[in-house]
């Protein structure tokens, strides 16, 4: 495991940009997985910035999201298919038709999962996922407990949880109950791995996650078990750790 120190969470988007890019330029064809959530947007600004300088090509890319709440609508304000259009897929020359996020509105659980799943095998494994870390140790949608076997699936989202995504939604009982989430199994397949992390309020479970037991009630401890991860994080976020 390898840890990138940033001064703060400007700094953490661009180092993280600069390894995405760096991911992009050496495989023009690549697959990278994606996340949402708050800590990736300003890598994707930096991304969207390189872009529009000349510097960085996505007609080449395709890309597989970690996850999307379940009963929400592409166009809903807060899907996860409408944040990657407005932080990315709609900023750069990604082809649409290679830009994969799990369909929140099957309703039939087993059918979403499986057809994501075998989305990922068609296109041929990923080779650099970008995670984000919930506070409670989640990876994608893996909450606390969960199988480290587990491939597609769906989620019932902790308290704490939709506690975070609260922010986002009108009313509390807008937020969603459930997810479909890339399971570890698949997170941990993937070639690489880069996770970004900023401020206080992650340095404690960063710290469960980097240093402590290996165990399903932290999720992101098993990367510990993978050989080319990534952390960037900020000074704040590793205020824990020495
Ligand atoms: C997002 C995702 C989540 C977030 C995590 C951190 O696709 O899968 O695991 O990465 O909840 O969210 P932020 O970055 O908002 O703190």
């Amino acid at each position: 495991m390898k840890i990138i120190r940033a001064k703060d969470y400007r700094d953490m988007s661009r180092k993280a940009a600069n390894i995405i890019s760096a991911q992009i330029i050496m495989k023009p064809d690549c697959v990278l997985g994606l996340a949402t959530g708050s800590t990736p947007v300003g890598a994707y600004e930096q991304l969207v910035e390189w872009y529009n300088k000349g510097d960085l090509d996505f007609a080449g890319v395709t890309t597989v999201n970690l996850d999307e709440y379940r009963g929400i609508a592409k166009e809903h304000p807060q899907s996860y298919y409408r944040f990657m259009q407005e932080k990315l897929f709609s900023k750069v020359n990604i082809r649409p038709e290679r830009t994969f996020i799990p369909d929140g509105m099957e309703a039939d659980a087993e059918k979403a999962c499986r057809a994501y799943n075998e989305i990922i095998e068609k296109i041929g494994g990923i080779d650099m996922q970008l995670l984000g870390l919930g506070h409670n140790g989640h990876i994608g949608f893996n909450e606390p407990g969960t199988a480290f076997e587990a491939q597609t699936h769906l989620v019932e989202l902790t308290e704490s949880t939709k506690k975070a995504n609260q922010r986002f939604f009108a009313s509390d009982e807008d937020v969603p109950h459930q997810a479909y989430t890339m399971g570890i199994k698949t997170i941990m397949q993937a070639k690489r791995i880069v996770v970004v992390v900023s401020g206080r309020d992650k340095a404690e479970i960063l710290k469960a996650a980097v240093e402590g037991p290996i165990s399903p009630a932290v999720q992101a401890s098993v990367l510990q078990l993978h050989n080319h991860v990534t952390i960037v994080a900020d000074e704040e976020a590793l205020s824990c750790l020495p």
